[in-house]
């Protein structure tokens, strides 16, 4: 069971979750108290995070070896960096000696230093250095490498698992790698990675991010005019949603600055060629891939309404290696800004509604496929682990 949730009863919990269904025309939305009571996140944490694989980003972020960053999934604080022979590697970021963290934000290192009491690991984990330990009998320090957790890689991007036995990625992912293929990202380069908090839940961060419903109400003067229609969503079997839309201009500039827009990416056909594909990789990251460039979030949970967010931009290889790209880039940089400014008013009130004991789950318009099918996805990982 839960711990003690505040603003639902632990039956009707349960009983809202077992009401989502696969059908979005008939389902309700996710119970409200999944967005506020921090009495829930434990249940949250266990069910969504701790379970399959988590996206880490684009593994290019950690470009040199020592490249690492501090980072937090659900409670749980790890350590990613690049290894000398240039793998991506992901730890528990909690020392060995007496569990402190070792390392925070993020830079270049040579090796994994914990500020405490200076235990010292290399760059694969294994303890190297530690004084003053020849009182402690029997003592190994091959035994006291950092705890490590699976790192994959798929198109570019980085995913970890805290399961010691996580499903195949490729099982998890299913039919991601068909629908993402033409646009080759495993050469894309992430050229801008941008981090700041945000005062809503995580999943209404990522909602906002995969629906068209808002954008003439949220942006009616900036980006509205980009989206028409979308396709129909996508059906997919892997843990992830995805729709299509073809768009008006180029959907990462904004009308005045399309000008500026950089080449279509090498190998995009038809439709592709002038379009943005809206794909979420449960739980937690989602990306906007468009014809030229590539926005990406990751928002995790700080508490129930509160989250951190990591914002990345990236392009073609081609693009990247142009005279003038950092010129034509800052106004990608500076669309994709805006667009998010204007969304994160909306998301602290709506996070004040969802605040209440009295908000109750609503039901999906046509414009929030993507949304519906991740409500019933999150309903089922949370009933699975509801013990
Ligand atoms: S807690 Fe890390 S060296 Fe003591
Ligand atoms: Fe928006």
């Amino acid at each position: 069971m839960p711990e003690q949730p505040e603003l639902i009863s632990r039956h009707d919990l349960q009983q809202q979750l077992g009401e989502v269904l696969p059908d979005i025309n008939r389902s309700p939305g996710i119970p409200p108290a999944c967005y506020a009571d921090p009495g829930l996140l434990a249940l949250e944490r266990r069910a969504v995070f701790q379970h399959g694989w988590v996206g880490l980003g684009r593994a290019d972020r950690w470009l040199d070896s020592g490249d690492y960053s501090a980072l937090e999934i659900a409670g749980v604080p790890l350590i990613v960096v690049r290894n000398k022979s240039g793998e991506l590697k992901a730890f528990a970021n909690s020392c060995r000696h007496r569990g402190s963290q070792i390392l925070t934000g993020q830079g270049n290192c040579k090796k994994i230093k914990c500020p405490f009491h200076w235990w010292t690991y290399d760059l694969d984990g294994k303890l190297k250095v530690y004084s003053r330990m020849e009182n402690a009998q029997d003592f190994n320090p091959d035994e006291f490498g950092l705890v490590e957790f699976r790192v994959e890689l798929r198109d570019g991007f980085a995913f970890t698992s805290f399961e010691e036995q996580p499903p195949r990625l490729d099982d998890w992912l299913a039919e991601f790698a068909s629908f993402h293929q033409p646009w080759n990202l495993e050469q894309w380069h992430t050229t801008r990675v941008r981090e700041f908090e945000a005062n809503c839940n995580w999943k209404t961060f990522i909602e906002v991010f995969n629906e068209y419903y808002h954008l003439p109400m949220v942006h009616p003067d900036s980006i509205n005019w980009l989206y028409p229609e979308p396709d129909a969503v996508d059906e997919v079997s892997g843990q992830f949603t995805t729709q299509f839309g073809a768009t008006e201009g180029v959907a990462a500039l904004m009308e005045d600055t399309q000008q500026y827009a950089l080449p279509v990416a090498m190998g995009l056909q038809e439709r592709e060629s002038m379009g943005t594909r809206y794909t979420w990789i449960y739980p937690n990251m989602t990306f906007a891939l468009s014809q030229d460039s590539m926005w990406i979030y990751q928002a995790f949970p700080l508490s129930a309404d509160r989250c951190q967010v990591t914002q990345t931009i990236c392009f073609p290889a081609e693009s990247v290696e142009l005279d003038d790209f950092e010129q034509r880039a800052s106004h990608y940089y500076a669309r994709i800004d805006a667009a998010i400014g204007e969304d994160l008013p909306f998301l602290q009130q709506q996070q004040v509604g969802l605040n209440s004991r009295f908000a109750r789950p609503g039901r999906f318009g046509a414009l929030e496929p993507s949304v519906a099918k991740f409500a019933y996805w999150y309903a089922q990982q949370l009933l699975q682990h509801f013990d």
